[in-house]
């Protein structure tokens, strides 16, 4: 499967930081965060990745990993010219992914303790739609919040609700096939003026077709300083 990682946005919650920086290239231990999360997705399987940057970062991104040749895995990228959004940077993938191929999208700030691969292999088998990996997190305001129904399907997701339904978080790793494409050509900028990620997913959930898996071992979204110094610990503790 391939995969396309996200890492343009403006990184605002990491400022001062991020006004030289990129926060995907900030270090997370011995490595770039994004180093991570390209390492988690070898593991997994996956060897062909775009990133999406944007046009400051991609210079430093490209000469930490180039071809991605050192790492045994083959890295392409592209450039979103604004941050309009995470779904608005997801449709530059488009010419990346075969008709009807599945891949996965994973949000660049996003670190993953366990081994992905039962999840990819999960939806590889998925006769359609898409699926979304949970967390249960201790304050669910910061992400996105599934709204169940009583069977136990997604019904809606929730962007940060300030009273949040349950304390499951959707992380960043979606899995999508192509018709993604066409569904966020019919999500419009929501009221911060983004394509968001959650429009898209809520489009899967009201047609019944967004499965989840609840992921248990330790997820951080590193964007916040407080998170930054979390993964920072968890990995050197790994790495050392
Ligand atoms: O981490 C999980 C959460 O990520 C989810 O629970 C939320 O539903 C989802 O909206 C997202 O929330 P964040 O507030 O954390 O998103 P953020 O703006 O930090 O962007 C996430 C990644 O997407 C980040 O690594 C940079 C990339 N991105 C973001 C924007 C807005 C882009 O590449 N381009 C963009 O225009």
């Amino acid at each position: 499967m391939k995969a396309v990682i996200l890492a343009g946005g403006t990184g605002s919650r990491l400022m001062p930081l991020t006004s030289y920086i990129n926060k995907h290239m900030l270090p997370v231990g011995k490595h770039p965060m994004i180093h991570h999360g390209i390492q988690s997705l070898q593991k997994a399987g996956i060897q062909d990745i775009l990133i999406i940057t944007n046009r400051q970062s991609a210079g430093m991104f490209i000469q930490y990993f180039g071809s991605g040749h050192q790492m045994k895995m083959s890295l392409a990228y592209r450039i979103q010219e604004e941050a309009a959004g995470i779904a608005d940077a997801l449709q530059l993938a488009r010419p990346f992914i075969n008709d009807g191929e599945k891949f996965l999208v994973l949000l660049g700030d996003n670190l993953f303790d366990e081994d992905l691969t039962p999840y990819v292999e999960d939806f590889q088998k998925q006769a359609e739609g898409a699926m979304v990996l949970l967390k249960q997190v201790d304050d669910p305001r910061r992400y996105g919040v599934p709204v169940f129904s009583p069977s136990g399907t997604i019904l809606h997701i929730e962007e940060k609700p300030a009273e949040p339904e349950s304390d499951l978080s959707v992380t960043g790793l979606y899995m999508y096939s192509t018709d993604v494409f066409q569904h966020i050509e019919n999500i419009s900028p929501s009221s911060r003026g983004e394509l968001e990620i959650t429009d898209l997913n809520n489009l899967y959930a009201a047609a019944g077709l967004l499965t989840y898996r609840e992921i248990s071992g330790w997820w951080i979204d590193a964007g916040t300083f407080e998170s930054l110094r979390e993964a920072s610990a968890r990995y050197w503790d790994k790495e050392y």
